[in-house]
């Protein structure tokens, strides 16, 4: 049998055109390395901890259950993800903090590692499937020796989703108590500096301020825009005007006059100012702007990968949704209407977090409300193209046939 290749220093050939390569020991150099006092597997990833960390109390307590070694490897094994998403995120931050992310050629890094999240994540959510082949009555079989702790008490879910951004007056209450109660002085601690600390959302927000084309002196997106959709929605209205009285051109009518107020909304600062006081949304008025401006201009070269980052973060909100909604479904099939371990209402609480207060970037996701049809988004002017265009050679034909693609 060979050892893991990863271990050996020489390559391992698998191929059969040199027999005598298959034929020599070098398969079993890091073995023999490994036996003569080199790193060998189990202490590289210090597996005598892992494999010895899955205690369970229900034979402590003189009463081994079965299914208990699955719920707490399943936890385990959680952790260790949030461990790495952390990481990731951690070091995404770390680059727009240190304003790394100006230099654009970091923002392949920034891209790889958030998209990295989002994959961790859609893994996550296939795993309560294998929890679930516990039923209900094999978890009530032990739940009593396991309490009063619970995944509330999880440091590095709270860790998530501060980094990220949900705000703390976001929460959803639990027990009447500070969600930060529920740990320990250290643990506190490392909670509170995650808050203050800048969010992933912040990081975001001043990023998307800086989007060029913002200037009012410059392109002036916003002007330009606002001009182009009252100017296109009073065409619109002439239209309909136009045509015989019925009840469709009542119901056009009623339909434009919302566009039009869906509109004054978005070019209201104050309105907008109120909305981000209230929680309903939460990027600034100008990050707003160039996070629709990548939106309208995400074909041109200078906006793709910009694009692809919202995208992602719109990805990490949706998944994370789709983890509380996971996880509250098997915590009702689990425990039914239950209190929970750490005091909770259980189901109940867990269910009104699936909701719009938890996520971060719900303003990316309002940002369809205001899509505007191609001929209304303000033409690049040639200086503008030519800057936005410069990551790419130009090929004129593209540049031409651009607004109308899909
Ligand atoms: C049989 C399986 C499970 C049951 C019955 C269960 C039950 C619960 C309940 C009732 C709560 C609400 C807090 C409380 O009063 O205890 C909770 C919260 C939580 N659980 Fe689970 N859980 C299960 C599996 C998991 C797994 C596998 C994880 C993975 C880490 C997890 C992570 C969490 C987290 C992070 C919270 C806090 C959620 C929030 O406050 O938004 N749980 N769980």
């Amino acid at each position: 049998m060979s050892g893991c290749p990863y271990f050996q220093r020489k390559f391992v050939s698998t191929s059969k055109q040199n027999p005598k390569e298959d034929e020599s020991d070098d398969s079993q150099t890091g073995i023999n390395k490994a036996s003569k006092g080199g790193l060998i597997y189990g202490d590289y990833l210090q597996l005598d901890k892992i494999v010895t960390s899955q205690v369970l109390q229900s034979e402590l307590k003189g009463n081994k259950i079965h299914d208990e070694h699955l719920f707490i490897v399943t936890h385990q094994a959680y952790e260790l993800w949030f461990k790495q998403v952390l990481w990731e995120l951690d070091s995404v931050r770390e680059i727009f903090i240190s304003g790394h992310v100006r230099d654009e050629r970091n923002m392949l890094k920034v891209n790889t590692r958030i998209n990295r999240i989002v994959m961790i994540f859609r893994l996550l959510l296939d795993q309560f499937a294998v929890l679930e082949t516990m039923t209900a009555l094999d978890f009530y079989d032990f739940r009593e020796y396991l309490s009063p702790a619970s995944g509330f008490q999880s440091l590095q879910f709270r860790l998530l989703e501060n980094k990220i951004g949900v705000p703390h007056n976001q929460r959803v209450p639990y027990n009447r108590r500070h969600y930060r109660d529920n740990f320990r002085d250290q643990e506190s601690e490392q909670l509170l500096h995650s808050e203050q600390a800048p969010t992933m959302l912040q990081l975001v927000e001043q990023w998307l301020e800086r989007t060029p084309g913002l200037e009012e002196d410059g392109f002036n997106f916003w002007g330009k825009l606002e001009t182009n959709i009252f100017e296109g929605l009073r065409r619109e209205k002439e239209k309909i005007e136009q045509k015989p009285a019925s009840e469709i051109k009542e119901e056009m009518m009623a339909e434009l006059i919302k566009q039009r107020d869906i509109f004054l909304s978005l070019f209201d600062e104050k309105r907008h100012d109120h909305l981000v006081s209230t929680g309903q949304r939460r990027l600034s008025y100008k990050a707003l702007q160039g996070a629709l401006m990548i939106y309208f201009y995400r074909e041109e070269p200078r906006f793709q990968v910009p694009f692809q980052l919202l995208t992602s973060l719109m990805d990490i909100d949706t998944l994370m949704t789709k983890w509380r909604y996971n996880h509250v479904c098997m915590v009702h099939r689990m425990i039914g209407s239950k209190g929970g371990t750490g005091g909770s209402s259980g189901y109940q609480y867990l269910r009104s977090t699936v909701s719009d207060r938890y996520k971060v970037f719900v303003d990316l996701f309002n940002l369809a409300t205001f899509l505007v049809p191609r001929e209304w988004v303000p033409k690049l002017d040639p200086s503008e193209y030519t800057f936005l265009y410069m990551a790419e050679c130009c090929d004129s034909s593209y540049c031409s046939s651009s607004d109308d693609s899909d």
